[in-house]
């Protein structure tokens, strides 16, 4: 099956083991399945397998240097070009490389520089493969979201058997026309993200806020941008954006400018996502003029804000409707009364028990409820990582219905 992989442009990059010799293969297949390569080698895989067998299969020249002499070789434009960027064989050297930002080959610095998905095919002897070092660098890339093709399990260069083979050139193929068809699953659809936080104005100059930075959410709308949906991001104070083409953004200030946003566009989208901290009390009044301080202190009275994704699950048709909870304790059972008393498909948990996870990281921890007895539980990533995870949970529903 190598359907999606029609003009895409693939980043083939190949480092020092045994295996780069198969990296003929899958270049020809590639090719075959009409996809546009470009390769990178280490220079250690240049001792296993000529740059000018797969300068001839590719049609292109090899890049092995970030400068070869005279020239330099634009590995920020590369890994812009890119649809896809995948390193196979990927060897423990390269792994430990990828995963702590050392860039000095044009490998890595292609790779910090990419924007499209990558996935890595390992190969390496058994001992190196199930050391915790390789382990850990593999848990890390995973984390930065990352596909790891699964290794092959039989004789090794050497002598070994058992795990560490890199994955046949054409189980490589079919994963990546999976991953890279799949990509499409959203097209067609419109989504609506609700992100940030809300600001609650006291008088002209002070607000009730809290700590969202709207990563999550605008991850979110990114990852069903990349998937082919239309997003409506509606956006609370935040200092991040999105430039995707496919999110167009409003931006909001207090929870009842994002209930009106949310309430007026929710007919015709497909899929609602309440990633937002909206603010649950407002002030029952906003004073024109600046508040002075006085003697004593100061009570200021708060009404209740209204509730967007309550609302959206009473208006709800076919619209999938993923609301998020973030808890101190009683994590699953508070959350499975939102999940009930909003009408949600599916609620995603964050603990702030949880190291790393929830508002200000870059990392999170998250837990799927679709039900009391279906909750999946998922490893600390980043927020993008953490986005694919939850589309992907989206996208099965969005299949289903
Ligand atoms: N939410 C919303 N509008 C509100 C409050 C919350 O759309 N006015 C959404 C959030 O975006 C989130 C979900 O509801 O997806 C749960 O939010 P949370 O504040 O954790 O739940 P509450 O119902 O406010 O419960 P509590 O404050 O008691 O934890």
């Amino acid at each position: 099956m190598s359907g999606g992989l029609a003009s895409k442009k693939i980043i083939l990059c190949i480092t020092g083991s045994i295996a780069a010799y198969k990296a003929a293969s899958l270049t020809r297949l590639l090719i075959k399945a009409q996809a546009e390569v470009r390769v990178i080698m280490t220079p250690s895989a240049c001792a296993f397998i000529s740059p000018l067998t797969l300068s001839t299969l590719s049609k292109h020249d090899v890049h092995t240097e970030v400068s070869d002499g005279n020239s330099w070789n634009n590995h920020v434009e590369l890994g812009l070009w890119a649809d896809a960027m995948i390193v196979a064989p990927c060897t423990a050297t390269t792994l430990g490389k990828m995963a702590n930002g050392i860039a000095d080959t044009m490998l890595v610095a292609t790779y910090l520089s990419a924007k499209c998905p990558v996935y890595i095919a390992p190969a390496m002897d058994l001992d190196m493969w199930i050391h915790p070092s390789t382990k850990s660098n593999l848990a890390k890339l995973e984390s930065y979201g990352n596909g790891i093709i699964p290794v092959g399990n039989g004789e090794l260069a050497s002598g070994l058997s058992g795990e560490g083979r890199m994955a046949e050139p054409e189980d490589i193929v079919t994963y990546l026309s999976i991953k890279l068809a799949t990509n499409q699953d959203l097209a067609g659809k419109k989504v609506i993200v609700t992100a940030g936080p809300t600001h609650e104005a006291i008088d002209p100059v002070r607000f009730i806020g809290n700590r969202s930075s709207g990563k999550m959410g605008i991850a979110i709308a990114e990852e069903c941008a990349i998937r082919g949906a239309k997003v409506l991001l509606i956006l609370g104070p935040s200092n991040l954006s999105s430039n995707h083409s496919n999110v167009s953004t409003i931006k909001v200030t207090s929870a009842e400018e994002m209930y009106q946003s949310a309430v007026s566009n929710f007919e015709d989208c497909h899929v609602a996502v309440m990633a937002a901290a909206v603010a649950d009390y407002t002030p029952q009044t906003v004073s024109d003029i600046k508040i002075k301080k006085k003697e004593g202190d100061l009570n200021i009275p708060l009404k209740r804000t209204k509730d967007i994704a309550a609302q959206l699950g009473s208006l709800k048709k076919n619209q999938l409707l993923i609301g998020f909870a973030l808890e101190t304790n009683d994590e699953i059972s508070n959350a499975n009364r939102k999940l009930q008393k909003k009408n949600l498909d599916f609620i995603v948990l964050n603990s702030l028990n949880d190291n790393g996870a929830g508002f200000q990281h870059d990392t999170n921890k998250i837990r799927i409820i679709k039900s009391e007895s279906d909750i999946k539980e998922y490893p600390l990533k980043s927020k993008p990582a953490v986005a694919i995870d939850i589309v992907d949970e989206i996208v099965t529903l969005v299949k289903e219905s």
